[in-house]
């Protein structure tokens, strides 16, 4: 029989068995190991992990930003149906700005020093649009007083050094967002700021999302700031996803050691006992030398709850322990769930 059901339908984003790969002079690093995960309009899938997980590639590849003269770029990822590995730097360039866009921790590595924040902004929308110059100013103008810049038809004028750490991030947010892109990817976009300043950034790009229905990548080693902005978070560890699913499966029902290592670590979610405060010890895998079977294996405490040496001798596949839940360990579900139950009860919260 013919089967008539319609073909899987492709969310916004689809990054789909995507690796990095720089060869060096002291060897191959693999950035970035088979990451697949799917995001659409409107939502939010933040990216966790340690400094050197391979977060801020991800990114590059997703914005078709790595260079393909220095990198091996293989895997897809789909933008709306097109697929940005193997696109040409013509289309690429198109791409970005228009239908994608990214914000970095320092707004300096967007904005030029020497030009005035209105040319800067002007361009940026003369770039990808034939309007007049008032219609591109008019447009400056009014993303500059979204993103909550007072007086903005003074502030243009004024150069990226005129503003404060935090009002030059609000000025690289109107940047990114002034051609409406359907992709914003966020890398670590508050980690230089005070708190007061994070919290009131993070609102921005939550409202500028729901207002241009955004698919947003929230890159970030801090997961206390995720719980309140993400809808899913994908967990990364020595280059690959460990651990992926919707915001109540990684806080309330982890499954992955790494996961519950990081969780551990984070002191919003640790009121309880926030003497217990338990950063994993020992160090990031070496890219150059990924350990062989999980990579988490050196640091892992469960790893003796499997049986024979496969933690040391066979990667772990990520695999779905619940619908949109995935796991990448060896242990059992029944063993998985025990030792999550161990490592949350001795932080003070239940699990699910
Ligand atoms: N251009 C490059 N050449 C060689 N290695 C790189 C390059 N860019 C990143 N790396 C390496 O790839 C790994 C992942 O880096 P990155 O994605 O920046 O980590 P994260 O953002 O999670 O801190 C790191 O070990 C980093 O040193
Ligand atoms: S596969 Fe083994 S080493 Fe890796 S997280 Fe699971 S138990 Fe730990
Ligand atoms: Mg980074």
């Amino acid at each position: 029989m013919t089967d008539l059901s319609p073909a899987p339908r492709r969310a916004y984003i689809e990054v789909e068995d995507l690796s990095v790969q720089f060869p060096t002079e002291d060897g191959l690093v693999r950035a970035v190991d088979g990451v697949t995960f799917s995001i659409d309009k409107g939502q939010t899938i933040a990216i966790v992990g340690e400094s050197g997980s391979g977060k801020s590639v991800t990114a590059q590849a997703i914005m078709g930003l790595v260079n393909a003269r220095t990198a091996d770029v293989t895997g897809h990822v789909w933008v709306d149906g097109q697929d940005i590995v193997g696109m040409t730097d013509d289309e690429l360039r198109k791409m970005r700005g228009s239908t994608m866009a990214m914000i970095f921790q320092d707004p300096m590595s967007s904005l030029h020093p020497f030009y005035r924040i209105g040319a800067q902004l002007t361009e940026a929308v003369n770039v990808h649009n034939k309007v007049s110059k008032k219609e591109a100013r008019d447009r400056a103008i009014e993303m500059l007083q979204k993103v909550g810049i007072p007086s903005p038809e003074k502030r243009i004028e004024d150069y990226p050094h005129q503003f404060s750490g935090g009002m030059r991030q609000r000025v690289m947010i109107a940047m990114a967002l002034i051609n409406s892109p359907s992709l914003l990817i966020a890398d670590e976009p508050t980690t230089a700021l005070d708190v007061t300043v994070q919290a009131q950034i993070m609102e921005l790009i939550l409202e500028l999302q729901q207002e241009y229905n955004t698919a947003v990548v929230l890159i970030t080693h801090d997961l206390g700031i995720v719980a309140d902005a993400a809808d899913q978070v994908a967990v990364m560890y020595g280059a690959r996803v460990v651990e992926s699913g919707v915001i109540d499966d990684i806080f309330y029902k982890p499954e992955m050691p790494y996961t519950l290592g990081l969780l551990a670590s984070v002191p919003r979610l640790n009121q309880v006992r926030a003497d217990r405060l338990d950063p994993i010890p020992g160090n990031p895998p070496s890219p150059i030398r990924l350990p062989s079977g999980c990579v988490f294996n050196p640091r892992c405490v469960y790893k003796d709850r499997v049986e024979g040496d496969l933690c040391a001798t066979e990667r772990p596949a990520l695999l779905p322990t619940d619908l949109g839940h995935m796991v990448r360990c060896h242990m059992s579900k029944e063993d998985r769930e025990a030792v999550a139950t161990i490592a949350l009860g001795t932080l003070g919260r239940e699990t699910a």
